[in-house]
Parts: structure tokens; sequence; C-alpha cells
């Protein structure tokens, strides 16, 4: 049963290097995430999900953990991240933090004696190493030639993330070690102490990077990594029942049974919530939302959506971000227009709303080279757009000192430049918000039932007293409803109900009681 605080959260995830820079350093720290409260506030998110603030070498991003329980100093001290758990509880805002479980960094204290000569030591099985120096171990990716202990280790993403190890569910070789070895269960506990650290000191609980990667050889249901993960549930309801965890997983009918509150749809291998905002897959584009999308169909996210939803109904959350620091930004694909319809659906939908720092404004994906480690991903980090004038308003500094260099675009979106038009997509996302948290139904355990996905025509939903519809094409659409209406609680466009039938204008959406 995911935590009751979470029936009416909206997320708001801040990437710290690049949110505010208070400094003038040209790197955003957490004294900048203060001051901006009031302004995640203003949107109607509630909860924060930052990303790594830890001490770290920066070959990805942060994922690449030096120090579990220090704050990098360029994000200021482990003190500051005390004073935003106080500074945004004041406020009734939670805070997750990003718990990076899988790997370490290759700088991490217990990597280094790990793979010292000196063995055996209390970290020698902290990590994964074969029996041989040069060869490796058949299907998983290993790292020879690169310590003085005689093995080779395995990684779970780049060559700086050696993996931590928690077992193998069935080893096949003396060196894999089973779940239950005294030294596996120390990595569990091990991670159990850095959670406890945080939750001691206020935060709310935790983002878990790549949640299913934790045991090797795990079967199709990872019964191994799931087994951790109750484990974990069970101590953090008998110390931290409030905590909550959400999964970077992508498979919620195996994460929220084993102890999740929720996980996102997203970075499905198929790419079925892609298929909403950034169609990147098919050779023709037919992003959802896309006023000209060729041949869109709602059922390429409904076929899986619906599925999990039946599956976890009550037992957690799906969460639908509107992007991440990981995937282009929805900018790419939809403008401003198309945005508002995207998210107009995802915050009435089901399960709790994730919202990218950033796509309140509509934010575009930079092309940029690439930094600590984001290729791809880096053109999604820029810094935050607050308003016209030196840097969008993110750092004092010198530009040439920036994280990233801010959008050199001259009519780059900025909070400033929308606060004041009612009908921006920064002020659309504020009425949404507030209208989520307005009605009960509207929220994460509202009831959901689909009405009309059928291609050619609106999509029509219903949650509780409410019925929605959403009509993204540029042309009308119509279609039969039952049932009486009394009144319209939002609307974009034109939406008409008459004697049984919903005509819904181009681009529109409405919530009907
Ligand atoms: C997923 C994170 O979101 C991503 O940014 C990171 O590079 C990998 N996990 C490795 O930790
Ligand atoms: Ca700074």
């Amino acid at each position: 049963m995911a935590k009751k605080w979470l029936g009416d959260a909206v997320f708001y995830e801040i990437y710290p290097q690049s949110f505010r820079d208070t400094n003038g350093d040209g790197i955003g720290d957490i004294e900048g995430i203060v001051e901006k409260l009031d302004y995640v506030k203003s949107l109607g998110c509630n909860a924060l999900w930052i990303n790594p603030c830890f001490d770290s070498p920066f070959r990805d991003a942060g994922y690449d953990v030096r120090d579990y329980k220090k704050v990098a100093a360029r994000y200021g001290t482990n003190e500051d991240l005390y004073r935003l758990f106080d500074a945004a509880h004041a406020k009734g805002i939670r805070v997750l933090l990003d718990l990076v479980p899988g790997h370490t960094s290759e700088e991490h204290p217990w990597f280094r004696a790990s793979a010292s000569a000196d063995q055996p030591n209390p970290y020698t099985n902290r990590y994964i190493w074969t029996d041989q120096w040069y060869a490796g171990c058949g299907d998983l990716p290993y790292i020879a030639g690169e310590a003085e202990r005689s093995g080779s280790y395995i990684i779970n993403f780049f060559k700086c993330q050696p993996a931590l190890n928690y077992g193998f569910l069935e080893p096949r070789q003396p060196w894999q070690l089973p779940m239950d070895h005294p030294d596996v269960l120390a990595t569990r506990e091990a991670m159990k102490d850095v959670m406890r650290f945080w939750l001691g000191h206020g935060c709310d609980g935790f983002r878990v990077d790549m949640a299913a990667s934790l045991v090797k050889y795990d079967d199709g249901n990872k019964s191994g990594t799931c087994a951790i993960w109750r484990d974990v549930r069970r101590m953090l309801d008998a110390e931290f029942p409030e905590a909550v965890l959400v999964a970077e997983w992508c498979r919620p009918d195996l994460s929220l049974p084993a102890g999740f509150d929720a996980d996102f749809m997203l970075n499905d291998p198929h790419s079925h919530y892609s298929a909403l905002l950034r169609d990147y897959n098919s050779p023709v584009d037919n992003t959802y939302f896309r006023k000209d999308a060729p041949d869109r169909d709602i059922n390429r996210f409904f076929d899986v959506y619906l599925k999990w939803y039946a599956a976890t109904k009550g037992v957690g959350h799906i969460a639908l971000p509107t992007c991440n620091h990981d995937t282009l930004r929805p900018a790419y694909r939809l403008d401003a227009e198309e945005l508002k319809l995207a998210y107009a659906f995802l915050f009435t939908m089901p399960g709790v709303p994730f919202l990218y720092y950033g796509d309140e404004i509509g934010m575009r994906y930079l092309e940029l080279p690439t930094k600590e480690g984001g290729y791809f991903r880096t053109g999604s980090r820029t810094p935050m757009q607050w308003k016209a004038g030196k840097n969008l308003g993110f750092s004092e500094g010198d530009a040439d000192a920036l994280y990233l260099p801010v959008d050199p675009a001259s009519d780059a979106p900025t909070v400033e430049g929308q606060e004041g038009d009612p009908d921006s997509l920064l002020n659309t996302v504020r009425a949404l918000l507030k209208l989520r948290h307005a009605e009960a139904d509207l929220q994460a355990d509202g009831p959901f039932e689909v009405l009309c996905a059928e291609k050619g025509r609106p999509l029509v939903y219903r949650r509780g007293s409410l019925t929605l519809a959403v009509n993204p094409s540029g042309e009308k659409l119509f279609t039969d409803l039952e049932g009486e209406v009394s009144e319209a609680l939002y609307m974009r466009g034109m939406a008409d109900v008459n004697a049984g039938r919903l005509v819904m204008g181009p681009q529109s959406f409405v919530v009907l009681r």
C-alpha cells in the first residue's frame, strides 16, 4: 500500500547543477533550490526529486557516487541539504533524494579497498570479481587490467561504475556468490545504512536508480532483486513508515508488489510511453499529441499502461513524467499548444505525475557536446531559464563558466516571460495542477476508466464523477457520450455536448462534471 501522502503528490524533478546558481560559480546549488521553493509551490508541485547531489568525480553526472553520505562540495554542504529539508517541509513540500544502490564510483573507498592488492579485506566481496585477471565472465560486462587485484570486475553502467555485489540468484561459478552469503548481505545492510542516514536527517524517501539491477542472473520476474526490496521495505516500515520509494524500473507489476510506492513509465524498450510525447522509434512521427501526426494511436500507450494499471491498482502508483534528465524534452516534438494538451492528459491521469524542471515553460532540447557522461542526454540538462538577461537568470557568473550553456535562442522561453500571460504554458500547468488538487477524483487513487480510445475519435476517459476528453488533432472530432453533463470545470479550445454526442474542436481538452 503506497504512502498516503502520495495521493495528492505532484513531483518536480530538479537537476541540481542546472537549476539555480546562487554563488556565481556557474553550477546550480542547494541554496538555489531553497531560494526557488516558493516558485515550485506556485506551480502546484508539493514534492521534489533531486538528482544525485553527493560527492562524486562526476563521470556520470553524479550517478557515480564516491561518498553516499556527503553532499558534493559544488552543491554546498550537508547542513545546506538539511536546511533544504526543513525549508521545504515548512512549505508543505517533501523531498526525495536519488539513491544509487546498483553501483558506486570507481573512486569510492569501498571499491579502492576491493580492488587493492591487499586481499582479503572487508570489501573483497563488496563488488563482483571474477577469478581471472584477464578474461571475463561470459555474458556480464567486465573490466580487466585496471586493478592491482588479480581479477576482473563487473560494471553496471559506465566503466567508472563497478556493480555492487548483491549476489547471484543461481550462481554458476565459484566467484558468483549466493544472495545469502554474509559478504553480500553486508552490501544490502550498507545500503540500508545510507537510507537511514538521509531519512534520519529529514529526507522523505528516494527515487531509486536502476532498481532492477541488484541481483545478477536474476529470473524473468526478478525474484532475487524483488526479495531484497521487500526486505528494505520491512526495514522502512519499522523505522521510517512514511518513507517513499520510487523505482526507476518501468515494471510496476514487479516493483510495486516488491515494496515500491511508485514506478516510472519511461525507458521502456518498446517506447510505449514515448509514443505520447516523443515518438522516436517509428519511421513516421506519430507522437500522439502532435497536431499533424498522420496516424496517431493512443493504444500504443494504453496497451501497456492499462495492463499495468489493472495489475497494480491499490498496490502502488504508476508515475507519468513529462520527461527526465535521460530523455529528450517533450518540446523536442511538441509546440506550446501541443504541450498544453499533453500536460492536461498527464496531470489528470491516476498515479503520480512528475514535472521535469523547465518543462513547465517548454524548455527546448539543445544539441550540445557531451558533458559528464551525458551524451545525447546533455541537451535536456541545460540551465533553468528564469528571466531575460544575463544567463537567463540562472547565474550571475561568467557565461563561459556555466555548467552548460543556456538556450541562446532569442525567443528562449523564461518563467518571467510567461508569468503575466494567463494562457502561457506555465500558467496552464498551474491551472491544471490546481484543478488536480481541488478534485479528489483526479488524484492518484481516483477511479479511472477509458471510454473511447478509437482512432479518429477524441480520447475520452472517466475519473469518478468527471469525464475528460482530449482531441490533439487539427480537425473537429466527435463521439457518443452517455449520461448527463452539468458543467465544464476546465476547457481548452471548443468542446460541446449535445443529445448524447460530444464534439471536440481542433486541439481541445475538456473536464466535464
Ligand atoms: C539511470 C539514471 O537516470 C542515469 O542518468 C544514469 O546514467 C544511470 N541510471 C546510471 O546510474
Ligand atoms: Ca553555485
